[in-house]
């Protein structure tokens, strides 16, 4: 049998399905993968990573060939992937000393490592130096001194790029909205606090800086806020570089485009956002007189949502009739915060069972006490039993990365699967594992 199509674009590319029925990703069938690994489970397929950092190479190279393609960590990371981003020869961003600490055991090369972070401590930025990370963020006035201190102990001149708030809303959740005026993130161009920081990082010797950074949001669907952000940051430069002599050599775009999640939702493809984004950056280059810089683009979510699959055991049904029908799976908002946090949609399919049948409208309650616990509210399924093995596609950003241990909840077991082969990336907490860190 075949994939339904309708969910072709939101399951990883190799995606299909068995002649009894099953769903297969990367050549695993994946009600094996849950019977051998346990529920929740957490599968990646590495053809559509590998093939989406590639695409994002191609797509930006071919428009601007001096484009770095930066994988943002905090989407989901471990020692797998970022080995596999570094053998696709992306770069990478992290937002903390922890996501520095696996890239560094990962053996990321650091010069393709920007270090973000909006209040980076003292020990984290010594530990960016010492690692000799690429190009550190500078968020904010503080850091930017800590920073300079720690260099001009080491004698070093950190490359470093100025973290900008442009002022633009990109029409995407308030909470994952990063580029307003009204934002923790970056400092205002508005204002005239990012002319102070330029000043000030230009007279710090410890320090070159080298470009600026602006990321407005996460899953956005249109390409203008991208584009207006490009514009305001390059007319930035142009003053700066008119007032100050600052030469803008790197132009971070940052990340935040949107994948399709729902059947019903497309996000525009690559092309679209690499066209839009390299348009407007040499169309402002070209109208203020400037050089073209090198470009650096941080998609997370768009490498690694739609490689990812949670499988979950279906157990309890509570029907309240004429209210509702919940259905309970074996995880919940501890691997996956989404739909509570943001109220994040997300469709399902039945792995074991794909020919569907009668369906019936029901809620996917997680197991976790809480009521705001549901991961999917209104979904239209095939009736679920105890022991069908329900499939959530789009799960390979903010869910692994987000999760957390509630109610003593053991994080997830991950794989990688590829050609019909599966390989355990991160094994299945235990209940020694909740007890490690007790003193
Ligand atoms: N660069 C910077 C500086 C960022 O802060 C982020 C995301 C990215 C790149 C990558 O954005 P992406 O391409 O993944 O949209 N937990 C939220 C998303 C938070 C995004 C935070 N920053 C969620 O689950 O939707």
């Amino acid at each position: 049998m075949s994939l339904d199509p309708a969910f072709v674009p939101i399951l990883p590319r190799t995606a299909g399905a068995t002649p009894e029925g099953h769903l297969t990703i990367g050549g695993c069938d994946a009600v094996d993968l849950a019977r051998e690994f346990g529920t929740p489970l957490y599968v990646f397929d590495e053809v559509e990573l590998r093939e989406g950092c590639r695409e994002w190479l191609g797509e930006f190279r071919s428009r601007h060939d001096e484009t770095t393609v930066t994988y943002a960590a905090k989407a989901y990371l471990g020692r797998a992937l970022a080995r596999l981003m570094a053998e696709e020869g992306l770069g990478l961003d992290v937002a903390s000393g922890g996501e520095l600490a696996i890239a560094c055991a990962a053996e990321f090369p650091m010069e393709r490592v920007y270090f973000h972070g909006n209040n980076k401590s003292a020990q984290e930025l010594w530990e960016g130096l010492a690692a000799g990370v690429g190009h550190v963020v500078i968020d904010n006035f503080h850091e930017a001194v800590l920073l300079n201190d720690a260099a001009g102990d080491l004698k070093r001149r950190q490359p470093v790029l100025l973290r900008v708030s442009p002022n633009i809303d990109p029409h995407t959740h308030e909470y994952i909205t990063t580029g307003a005026l009204d934002s923790k993130f970056g400092i205002a161009i508005a204002t005239g606090q990012a002319e102070e920081a330029v000043l000030s990082l230009m007279a710090s010797p410890g320090l070159e800086l080298v470009g600026l950074h602006a990321h407005i949001g996460s899953q956005i669907f249109e390409t203008e806020p991208h584009q207006q952000a490009c514009r305001t940051v390059l007319e930035f430069a142009a003053r700066m570089k008119e007032r100050h002599g600052f030469t803008l050599q790197v132009l971070s775009a940052g990340g935040g485009f949107a994948i399709q999640y729902l059947r019903d939702a497309p996000a525009p493809a690559r092309a679209v956002y690499a066209e839009a984004i390299v348009s407007a950056v040499k169309e402002g280059c070209t109208a203020h007189g400037l050089p073209l810089p090198r470009l650096t683009v941080e998609p997370g979510r768009s490498l690694a949502g739609r490689a990812g699959v949670a499988l979950y055991g279906v157990g309890a049904r509570k029907e309240i009739p004429g209210v509702r029908t919940y259905v309970t799976v074996d995880g919940g908002m501890a691997d996956n915060i989404r739909p509570a946090l943001y109220g994040a949609a997300y469709e399902a399919l039945v792995a074991n069972r794909l020919e569907g049948g009668t369906s019936e409208r029901v809620t996917i309650a997680g197991k976790y006490c809480e009521s705001g616990d549901v991961l999917i509210r209104d979904a239209d399924l095939p009736r679920l039993w105890a022991g069908d093995i329900l499939a959530i596609p789009g799960a390979g950003a903010y869910c692994l990365s987000m999760a957390s241990n509630y109610n003593g909840s053991l994080k997830p077991a991950v794989l990688f699967v590829k050609d019909g082969q599966a390989r355990l990336v991160r094994r299945r907490e235990t209940y020694d594992d909740l007890m490690r860190c007790d003193v």
